[in-house]
């Protein structure tokens, strides 16, 4: 899977384990920046990997900043982006199963990384289910 990620600084130490976890996965992931721990705007990451999820340039997107929350408000903004903030593995694996997210968001100063690690690798394993699950989301677009 091709994989599209970003981060502001409160993210960008959790996003540097994640893009490891990914590779080793065998994932192809394109890392949208930030690049250091300087301090950015959220809002211009989530731009980035919510084009590439919305063009299919990437399949999926993963965005990261200290709580989730900017991001999550930020990618729900975009046409055809289900973006899940997601604090533990359960609730990963249902906004996949149950609401197809194609971004997941992370907060890098409320996980921590084993924790934010298992959920990564529960949301890119699972499948939507469709069914009555898609007859809700259609009602959404
Ligand atoms: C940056 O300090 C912080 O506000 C940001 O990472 C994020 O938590 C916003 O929702």
């Amino acid at each position: 899977m091709k994989i599209a990620i970003g981060s502001d600084h409160g993210g960008f130490e959790l996003k540097q384990l994640v893009m490891e976890v990914l590779r080793t996965m065998g994932h192809e992931v394109v890392n949208e920046g930030c690049l250091s721990t300087e301090s950015v705007d959220y809002p211009d990451f989530a731009a980035k990997v919510c084009e590439l999820v919305r063009s299919g340039n990437c399949d999926r997107g993963i965005l990261i900043c200290g709580t989730g929350i900017g991001m999550s408000i930020a990618a729900n903004r975009y046409r055809d982006i289900r973006a899940a903030l997601c604090h533990e593995p359960y609730s990963a694996g249902k906004s996949r199963e149950h609401n197809n997210a194609n971004v997941l968001c992370l907060g890098g100063r409320v996980v921590g990384p084993e924790l934010a690690l298992d959920i990564v690798r529960v949301w890119v394993q699972t499948e939507f289910a469709g069914g009555r699950h898609q007859r809700r989301l259609d009602k959404l677009s």
